[in-house]
């Protein structure tokens, strides 16, 4: 379990506690979080789940593989460097406390 901080695009936070081995995507979707809409259902075939990640804790994650980066191309709204899709970050004790700002539009 980690308390996982979602702030949409207009400023307004949400936290929520999503259980280990869950997906940042899951945890908002399941709690009812605007701005993530996760279309695929988590299998990386959409990007409708992008959001920027608070980029002091990006090193601490698994980098994203070669097919985040080709979906990440494919985001209804600007790329950043600190730019990832939620699906493919699991929550476990690493992320505890994790900030991600959600983008403008997911398409
Ligand atoms: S939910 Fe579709 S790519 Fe993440």
């Amino acid at each position: 379990m980690a308390k996982i901080t979602y702030v949409d695009w207009g400023g307004r936070s949400t936290t929520v506690d999503v259980a280990n081995g869950w997906s940042l995507m899951q945890g908002a979707v399941s709690n009812g979080v605007e701005g993530i809409v996760g279309e695929c259902g988590g299998s990386c075939a959409c990007a409708t789940c992008h959001c920027y990640v608070d980029p002091e804790r990006l090193a601490e994650l698994p980098a994203p593989d070669d097919n985040e980066l080709t979906m990440l191309d494919l985001a209804a709204a600007e790329v950043r460097p600190n730019s990832r899709l939620s699906c493919r970050i699991n929550v476990s004790p690493t992320t505890e406390g994790l900030v991600v700002h959600l983008p403008e539009t997911q398409g």
